[in-house]
């Protein structure tokens, strides 16, 4: 219930009054000024308060004047009732903090009207008041700094922004600073104010396009600059949320510096690898080469041997030294070609371009020609004309691992039963997931318990003979080179890998 102070010094216009209001609402009374001021103290304030101004001691515009400069009491409306009715008077009580005047004798219905009128405006300020403190706590609960502007002046802030510039209340703050942006660092990726646009446009244009908004500022206490990320809402005016995201970005940014210097550690160690692994497949290479260049050198001998004897017998003539010397040519001719080939697997062109599969099939076949014809080893190539975008050394090195893996295993079997015939297949087609290369063999194949293993580094079956990078490198230069896949399988009588390389290569 609404609650009003009536002030009278005549006992019969008191209880008229109380006859009025006493109904609708709780009354306090005092007869003097002192014993009003005093009611107004207490602890249940009235709604309003009803004054005579013609009273003994204290008159009525002393008590408003007492009432309006106390800061518990002066928000409380007080109506002048009296019988005064010049225009003096009635300037004197609205200058006195008064809110109303009402001249006796007075109607009823018109005393009940301004009255309640009083007290609903009253009670809906102090209402609002207690939003605005409520809201006030709320914002200041916020640890990220919170404020409203205009665009121009800073118009309100919370606690945040204190504590983060070194002022005592938001009223310091805007006589040092118009604006917060005031406060932000000149630094090229954050916002602040440019000649083009001003900061606020800058956060409405970055929203506009998705973009983060950062802004840069120095703790006042700790000197320490710290990095917000700035959003916006629209209201009456802007309200603006500073998060403090510089915690996120130094780990962010310890994070991005971890993960490079992981991957160059990876790379340097991945560089290493593959140069083990080219000096092994090297010491296949040179095994291969030493086959191939042993028959050329042993025709040459004969022909050294044989000329000498021919000429004693006299058959060397113009004729039979053309062709000593064309036989000698072919023979040196077949020699240079090997050291060519092996020139070429020994560069280190690492630049990618369009190569034919299929010469690079030739290219390590040749090499290893002789080699595998001593051990009866057969090739067969089954292979559509294919070319890839690489680099053309490296696929000679997946199919030297993968063919002498093959050429070792056919050896072993060899070891055990020396009529075995060895057999290769190469393959490749253009299918609808892509270039499908298989390379198998009838070496008996690879143990389940290893199948899982076979590409991992340093994985070997072979003891000292081999060093278990060739697998690994093989799938290395497949997945990260070419973008394919590789997978191994045991077949019938021995094991099949399986390469597949996208179809836009
Ligand atoms: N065609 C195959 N037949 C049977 N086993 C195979 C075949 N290919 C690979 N393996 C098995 O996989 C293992 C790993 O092969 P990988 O090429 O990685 O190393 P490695 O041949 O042992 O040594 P490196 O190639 O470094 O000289 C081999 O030791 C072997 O046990
Ligand atoms: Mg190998």
């Amino acid at each position: 219930m609404d609650s009003i102070l009536v002030v009278d010094d005549e006992p019969t216009n008191i209880s008229v009054l109380v006859g009025i209001l006493g109904e609708r609402y709780k009354l306090f009374v005092a007869t003097d000024g002192a014993t009003a001021l005093e009611i107004a103290q207490k602890e249940q304030k009235p709604d309003l308060v009803l004054l005579d101004i013609v009273m003994p001691g204290l008159d009525g515009y002393q008590v408003a004047e007492k009432l309006k400069s106390n800061s518990d009491t002066k928000e409380i409306p007080i109506v002048f009732l009296t019988a005064k009715q010049d225009t003096e008077s009635i300037v004197k009580a609205f200058n006195n903090g008064g809110s109303d005047f009402l001249s006796k004798p007075f109607k009823k219905e018109e005393l009940l009207a301004r009255v309640q009128n009083h007290i609903d405006a009253y009670c809906l300020k102090q209402r609002l008041k207690q939003q605005k403190k409520h809201t006030q706590t709320i914002l200041d609960s916020q640890k990220s700094i919170i404020i409203e502007t205009d665009g121009e002046d800073i118009i309100n802030g919370n606690k945040a922004i204190l504590c983060f510039s070194g002022m005592e209340s938001i009223g310091d703050f805007k006589k040092k600073h118009k604006c917060i942006c005031h406060l932000f660092k000149e630094q090229e990726g954050y916002i602040y104010n440019t000649e083009n646009q001003n900061w606020i446009e800058q956060l409405i244009a970055n929203e506009k396009q998705g973009r983060d908004s950062l802004v840069k500022m120095t703790h006042a206490q700790t000197n320490e600059d710290r990095i917000f990320l700035v959003e916006y809402k629209l209201g009456r005016n802007y309200i603006v949320t500073f998060y403090d995201v510089t915690n996120h970005i130094k780990y962010e940014e310890r994070l991005n510096r971890e993960i490079t210097e992981a991957l160059q550690k990876y790379k340097l160690q991945q560089d290493t690898l593959f140069r083990q692994s080219k000096s092994a497949a090297m010491g296949d290479m040179l095994a291969a080469i030493a086959h191939q260049l042993k028959q050329p050198i042993n025709v040459l001998g004969l022909y050294f041997q044989s000329i000498a004897e021919d000429f004693r017998y006299g058959e060397v003539d113009e004729a039979y030294l053309e062709n000593y010397e064309k036989k000698g040519m072919e023979q040196i001719g077949h020699m240079s070609k090997t050291i060519d080939q092996f020139k070429n697997f020994l560069k280190p062109d690492k630049s990618k371009r369009r190569y034919k599969l299929s010469l690079v099939i030739n290219n390590i076949l040749s090499l290893m020609e002789k080699q595998l014809k001593l051990h009866s080893i057969t090739v067969d190539i089954d292979t559509e004309e294919i070319e890839i975008f690489g680099v053309s050394g490296e696929m000679e090195q997946v199919l030297l691992n993968l063919i002498g893996n093959s050429k070792d295993a056919i050896f072993k079997l060899q070891e055990r039963d020396m009529e075995l015939e060895g057999r290769i297949k190469i393959s490749a087609v253009t299918g609808k997931e892509g270039v499908v290369i298989k390379v198998s063999d009838n070496a008996g194949g690879i143990k389940k318990e290893n199948l899982e293993k076979i590409f991992d580094p340093y994985f070997t079956t072979k003891g000292e003979g081999g060093t278990g990078i060739g697998l690994y490198m093989t799938k290395t230069i497949i997945e990260d080179g070419l973008s394919g896949t590789i997978c191994a399988k045991n077949i019938e009588d021995g094991a099949e890998f399986e390469i597949v390389l996208p179809k836009n290569l």
